[in-house]
């Protein structure tokens, strides 16, 4: 089993779109289990499960009150991915981010959680965690747990800034924890060839020596039918596997599962 979460400081950027189509494609390749710890809920609205529902279990009930796996993990929501299966979010977590603040070990609850559910979570290949933008203490409960944080830019005039300052805070977390710097990849995401800041931003990275080689050197294109995904509630290797935008993420699996990430 490998857990990897999806960051940066900057929203907007795809990093729920990759969560999303990522996992679409590995759940063809085995079980995988994506985790939406936004309070937002986009990921779990895109893969079609009601966050509305009056009975619905979540991440926030894993945080307040340990809920057992077996009662939160919302089980292939999407009916052509047998394999897939979530754990989502609602709205409701941004009150956990408050009722957090005075609990001790309060960035390690999830790394906890996993562990005394062991036998729960070993059926999965993969764990994705999907965070919001920044560094709140739930996100923190995912970039430490994970063994792999990889990272999304877009292309526009602040993306890198947004990759920069998640590299400097987390690493400073890091040295709390007294742990290894898992950032291990960047992926840019929405990239457009025919414009000049595509192609800046890409050289911008290659030549940053912090940044260079966590590149991932497929770049994901930006496509209409990748809005449609969340439309759909269908990742793009279902909706349309032609895509190009669907062969890319399939180059990017295979190079992450080169580095060791997949
Ligand atoms: N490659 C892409 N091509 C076209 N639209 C995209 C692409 N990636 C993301 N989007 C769109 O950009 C918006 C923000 O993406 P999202 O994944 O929600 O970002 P984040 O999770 O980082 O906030 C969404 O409307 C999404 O559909
Ligand atoms: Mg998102």
């Amino acid at each position: 089993m490998k857990i990897i979460c999806i960051g940066t400081t900057k929203g907007g950027v795809g990093k729920t779109t990759l969560t999303f189509n990522l996992a679409g494609i590995l759940a063809k390749m085995g079980k995988i289990l994506i985790w939406d710890i936004d309070p937002q809920a986009n990921l779990s609205c895109n893969t079609g499960v009601n966050i509305m529902h009056p009975n619905i279990k979540t991440t926030k009930d894993i945080l307040e009150k340990n809920t057992p796996p077996a009662e939160v993990v919302i089980r292939s929501p999407i009916k052509e991915l047998e394999n897939l299966d979530i754990i989502s979010s609602n709205l409701g977590l941004h009150e956990t981010e408050m009722l957090l603040v005075n609990r001790s070990a309060r960035e390690f609850i999830i790394k906890y959680y996993i562990e005394d559910n062991i036998d729960f979570f070993e059926q999965y290949d993969w764990i994705l965690i999907d965070t919001n933008p920044g560094m709140t203490v739930i996100n923190q409960n995912g970039f430490l747990v994970a063994d792999s944080i990889v990272l999304v830019s877009d292309i526009s005039d602040n993306a890198a800034q947004g990759v920069e300052q998640f590299q400097y805070m987390w690493q400073n977390r890091l040295k709390d924890f007294r742990m290894r710097d898992n950032i291990k990849a960047l992926i840019i995401n929405n990239f457009d060839k025919r414009t000049s800041l595509s192609n800046e931003l890409v050289e911008y990275y290659k030549n940053n020596e912090d940044l260079t080689n966590l590149l991932i050197k497929t770049v994901i294109p930006s496509r209409v039918k990748m809005k449609e995904t969340a439309l759909e509630h269908k990742p793009i290797n279902i909706l349309d596997a032609n895509c190009d935008a669907n062969l890319a993420i399939q180059k990017i699996a295979k190079e992450l599962e080169e580095r060791g990430i997949l």
